[in-house]
């Protein structure tokens, strides 16, 4: 079978389509024919040796498939032929891919597998930063650092669905389409004082909760814009992404730079400030998704009942996944890039109006 492989750290131009044996399943495991893998931020970072929990090279990426179940283990027979999105630890770029049946939704015959792929990673991390963890309520402000990214536009989903209002950081160019998608107030992080904005926006009140993947030196901006009993929860560092293309002696002093800009919040201080600040890191969950199958479940029905609006930006084939990284390392971008075992199957996809 076809298998997208990092051989090493590089350029997108290392990316391989190998020949790997087809994986089975045990146990209550099943087996999923791939019909559509979701590109993640961080196979961005794991193809720039920059991400700590990738395997080590060779490998193969992939949090989320959707296709159809065509082998399970002897515990897991229910599922077999059913269409289904699943969580993957890795090894899911490709055509087949083996994961637990715990891991694994059933969906309904009216979403398409590139939909379903689209929705499992970005709307359950912005459901734990939004509502699990960021507690967020009807009326209350929530400041969606990259609300373009496809964490971003599930943040606002959720944020809408709870009531509240919202204001977002992304490139100008997006704007349009963000406001078109429900956001209160935009935000050109890349040209505006963020700080100012949002301060003149809450009427110099600050936010209640604010959700950031970029770090940095944001991170300390963001504390001082939430007012008392606000929460600020971080799930990335992007800022760091620019490390991949510096040499060795750049590298170290970046990186050095960004550890000492960290913030240093002591327990002292957030209980003086009246401050929560917290993370997520997904891929750490895995073991609690069993708890959240519910939560995830009413995402998936959400998509009928409208709230939850996937947003694919494109489709690549997996020989076109070199293409498929440029595109998102270069930010075009707005919403969430998917790959397809086939051209094909790329070619027939459609984007929606
Ligand atoms: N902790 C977790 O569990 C978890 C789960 C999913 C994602 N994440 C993290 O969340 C972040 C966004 O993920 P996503 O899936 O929403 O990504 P995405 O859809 O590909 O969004 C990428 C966007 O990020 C913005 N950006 C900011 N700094 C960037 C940089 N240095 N390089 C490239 N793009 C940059 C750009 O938007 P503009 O054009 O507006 O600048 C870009 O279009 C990533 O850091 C990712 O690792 C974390």
């Amino acid at each position: 079978m076809k298998s997208i492989v990092i051989p090493k750290a590089g350029p997108p131009s290392i990316l391989q389509n190998a020949d790997k044996p087809i994986p089975e399943p045990s146990g209550s495991e099943i087996r999923i024919k791939v019909e559509a893998a979701g590109l993640n931020f961080a196979d961005i970072m794991a193809r720039k040796g920059l991400y700590p929990d990738a395997p080590s090279f060779p490998t193969t990426m992939g949090y989320e498939v959707a296709g159809v179940v065509d082998k399970t283990g002897p515990d897991a027979t229910e599922l077999l032929n059913k269409r289904v999105v699943a969580f993957t630890r890795f090894n899911s770029q490709q055509e087949y891919a083996v994961t637990p049946k715990s891991y694994t939704f059933v969906i309904p015959d009216s979403l398409s597998f590139i939909d379903a792929a689209s929705i499992l990673v970005v709307y359950t991390t912005a459901w734990v930063l939004i509502y699990e963890m960021g507690g967020l309520r009807k009326d209350q402000t929530v400041l969606i650092q990259n609300a373009g990214g496809s964490v971003g536009l599930a943040a606002i989903d959720i944020a809408l669905h709870l009531g509240a209002k919202t204001i977002g950081t992304a490139s100008g160019r997006k704007h349009d389409f963000l406001k078109s998608h429900g956001l209160h107030h935009a935000i050109d992080y890349r040209t505006e004082n963020v700080r100012n904005r949002v301060l003149a926006i809450t009427e110099g009140k600050g936010v209640d909760l604010i959700i950031d993947p970029i770090g940095g030196k944001e991170w300390n901006v963001n504390y001082s814009l939430l007012k008392k009993t606000g929460r600020l929860g971080m799930f990335g560092a992007s800022s760091l992404s620019d490390l991949g293309e510096m040499n060795i002696i750049s590298k170290a002093f970046a990186f050095l730079n960004f550890l000492f800009n960290m913030p240093k919040w002591s327990p002292l201080k957030l209980m003086d400030d009246n401050k929560g600040v917290f993370g997520v890191n997904l891929g750490h969950m895995f073991d609690m998704l069993e708890e959240y199958r519910g939560a995830i479940q009413g995402i998936l029905d959400g998509v009928e009942s409208g709230w939850v609006r996937p947003v694919v930006d494109s489709v690549f084939a997996f020989e076109d996944v070199g293409a498929a990284h440029q595109y998102m390392e270069d930010r075009k971008n707005t919403g969430k890039i998917i790959l397809v075992p086939t051209k094909e199957s790329a070619s027939s996809w459609k984007k929606q109006a």
